[in-house]
């Protein structure tokens, strides 16, 4: 391990606040939580592709695609998937100093770990975004065949099957993913973002 002692901070002169005022836009981190197959990835890239169009500037961190580079050295263990969200609530916060709409689709079970990358964040600039789906629901689409290959016991540490998802208490959002269409669940996210003055209310 590094010792941090001997490293100092290097201030930009290039702040978040300049990057916002060229971007156009303030930048955010919204981070979207819930059980594999609840549409949190499906949700993010709809979301982005409506943010794209009205010229933002965004990217979104995916468990599926980050887990093959980043964390392509972690499983499922407790101990890994911690540390896998430990990761991406660090990037996620160099996106919002960077000045982009950074959005996260991770099954992030833990509340700890979510409410630890809460508070990395200033105040007010990590939206958690509830995509709520039943199991029942998920293990039924199951577009991965990996509900199934756990109930075989193919898989240990399934989340919802063999290791617990912690619903959040108070997330910024609720989206009930298990009812609404596509359309509609961006709609709520737009209007989240309408609330918190990220987008204007005309857009
Ligand atoms: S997290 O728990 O650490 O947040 P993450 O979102 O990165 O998980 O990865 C979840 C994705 O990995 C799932 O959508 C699924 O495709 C795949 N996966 C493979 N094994 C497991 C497992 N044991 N539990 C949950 N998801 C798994």
């Amino acid at each position: 391990m590094t010792s941090e002692k001997n490293i100092i901070w290097h201030k930009a002169t290039v702040t978040r606040e300049r990057r916002s005022q060229q971007n156009g836009h303030k930048s955010v981190v919204l981070w979207f939580t819930g059980l594999s197959g609840a549409g949190k990835s499906t949700l993010a890239h709809a979301v982005e592709e409506e943010l794209y169009q009205l010229k933002f500037r965004t990217f979104v961190l995916d468990g599926d695609n980050v887990r093959h580079g980043l964390c392509s050295d972690l499983g499922f263990e407790e101990a890994d998937r911690v540390e896998n969200i430990r990761r991406i609530g660090e990037i996620a916060k160099l996106m919002l100093e960077a000045g982009t709409i950074a959005m996260t689709a991770f099954i992030s079970p833990f509340r700890k770990d979510r409410e630890a990358v809460r508070n990395l964040m200033p105040h007010g600039d990590f939206l958690e975004i509830f995509c709520k789906a039943s199991l029942e629901i998920c293990e039924k689409r199951d577009a991965k065949g990996l509900y199934k290959r756990a109930r075989a016991g193919e898989i240990k540490n399934y989340t919802g099957i063999d290791s617990p998802y912690e619903e959040p208490l108070k997330p910024e959002l609720t989206v009930d993913t298990e009812h609404l269409s596509i359309q509609e669940s961006v709609l709520q996210v737009m209007e989240l973002l309408k609330e918190r003055a990220i987008i204007n209310k005309t857009d």
